[in-house]
């Protein structure tokens, strides 16, 4: 399964078989790189990045580093290998074959599916097309970069799939996936947390943890199709995604790391102080991971879903680790326990799992999360520090489902509109904290030197010297 570099389109589905196809192809590729030089990172096409680019899809050295503009980066069709014996293992179709065409009656369904994926991968490099101008050095720098040609990869991913399978209106969705705009009034991406801000690095850092992790569970369920090409082109991307929650994670860790060390060294705890030492304090950390955790586990949707139980009994759209669970996997008849407001309070009732997916998919996410918040804490207590960094309630500030219309802390208490209104500062990011932290963002682009906020990492990428130009400018 290598991938052919001869092509205009790099790819390893023997793209040139299919002329059509692959005239498609490269009449789409053009105005995807329109739309990168308008959107994607700004001012960063005539730099030179120490990217990775894949080479073949075998999870053991699948990827090549070099320096690469990236405009000229190999955006291309990777695909794992297809497993002729593959069965649908799951839904009211488990047991038969699994499609490698498109079936007449999931059509509208798959369609959805994969454009609301696709319009996801866009819509991140926008939200993140500035932070190239302050970043706190050139290894952060070419991570940022790194993340933005993989999620054009992801794009290319999903359009692959509109082309190949959905003919004219494959097409036309894919036209449109370079049309919208994140955070645009009139033409805004599909899903909320991708028409939010990135204004800078910690931020960022948030969002690849909390956002780029939804990425992953999505993908995963999506892995699990019964839709053949769609498991295979999911699977690979999630190979890709890995490091954007790296980044994402050590990202975090850093920041966290550099403020326990200022509060150690200066012995200082009140965030005014903090502050005025250059660092983060770790009340604002809690703050941003508030709003990116509440705003990402909107993502999975409402609690109680009909479309979730078609996507599933349909077999487009598996659980995560489907074939791990020792379940029937069809679900009719069984129940999962979601939370709701009852009489003023919060207490769980028993649904029907089908309806239910969207909250089972949600919580597998939430359990993940967490275990990179432990891991921040530990960095925080290795200083002495007492403070820890907290996951908040699953309710809290949410848009989406049964918890849209009342108000719940941090801590999982219903709360007055009055009382929301006099804590919602101590709970959420506040405009003042992004000034601050905003404050903060310089532009470090000295090989081997950092922002005062943030720690070196503990390695470099590819295991490169700490002081290797990540990023050369001309
Ligand atoms: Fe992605
Ligand atoms: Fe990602």
């Amino acid at each position: 399964m290598s991938i052919d570099y001869s092509q205009k389109i790099p790819n390893n589905v023997n793209l040139s078989d299919d002329r059509t196809l692959q005239r498609a192809l490269e009449h789409w590729q053009p105005a995807f790189l329109d739309w990168w030089r308008d959107m994607g990172p700004e001012g960063s096409h005539h730099h030179d990045v120490y990217l990775r680019t894949a080479v073949s899809v075998d999870p053991s050295g699948w990827a090549h580093f070099d320096y690469v503009k990236m405009p000229d980066y190999r955006w291309g069709i990777f695909l794992q290998p297809a497993d002729a014996a593959r069965k649908i293992h799951f839904g009211e179709h488990k047991g038969e074959a699994a499609w490698q065409e498109v079936p007449g009656e999931h059509r509208a369904n798959l369609r959805r599916i994969i454009v609301t994926q696709g319009d996801t991968e866009p819509a991140s490099v926008e939200q993140q097309r500035h932070l190239g101008l302050t970043c706190p050095s050139l290894y952060d720098l070419r991570n940022l970069f790194q993340v933005n040609v993989e999620e054009g990869r992801h794009l290319w991913a999903m359009v692959y799939l509109l082309h190949r399978h959905f003919g004219r209106d494959g097409r036309e969705e894919a036209e449109a996936l370079l049309d919208r705009r994140s955070g645009d009034q009139d033409n805004p991406r599909i899903l909320g947390a991708f028409n939010e801000r990135t204004p800078d690095w910690l931020s960022f850092f948030m969002f690849t943890y909390f956002t780029d992790r939804d990425g992953k569970f999505q993908l995963c369920a999506l892995a699990e199709s019964g839709f053949d090409p769609l498991a295979r082109t999911t699977r690979f991307m999630l190979t890709e995604e890995a490091h954007h929650m790296f980044v994402g994670e050590s990202g975090v860790s850093r920041v966290i790391q550099r403020t326990c060390e200022v509060m150690r060294e200066r012995d200082i705890q009140d965030p005014a102080e903090v502050r005025a030492a250059g660092v983060i304090d770790l009340e604002t950390i809690q703050r941003y991971l508030n709003f990116h955790y509440s705003v990402t586990i909107d993502l999975f949707g409402a609690d109680q879903s009909s479309n979730a139980a078609t996507f599933y009994s349909a077999g487009l759209k598996g659980r995560f680790e489907e074939g791990k669970r020792d379940d029937d996997h069809v679900l009719k008849g069984d129940v999962y326990r979601i939370l709701e407001v009852q009489d003023d309070r919060l207490a769980e009732r028993e649904v029907p799992m089908l309806n239910a997916l969207n909250e089972v998919l949600r919580d597998d996410y939430i359990r993940d999360s967490v275990g990179g918040v432990a891991r921040w804490n530990k960095v925080i207590e290795k200083h002495g520090i007492a403070f820890r960094l907290t996951v908040p309630h699953k309710a809290f500030n949410r848009k989406i489902g049964t918890f849209a219309n009342v108000h719940v802390s941090p801590a999982g208490e219903l709360v007055s509109e009055a009382q929301w209104q006099a804590n919602a500062r101590q709970w959420l990011t506040t405009d003042e904290d992004r000034a601050f932290v905003a404050s903060l963002m310089g532009r470090v682009t000295e090989p081997g030197r950092y922002a005062n906020w943030i720690a070196p990492p503990a390695v470099g990428v590819n295991r490169q010297p700490m002081d290797f130009a990540y990023v050369r400018f001309n």
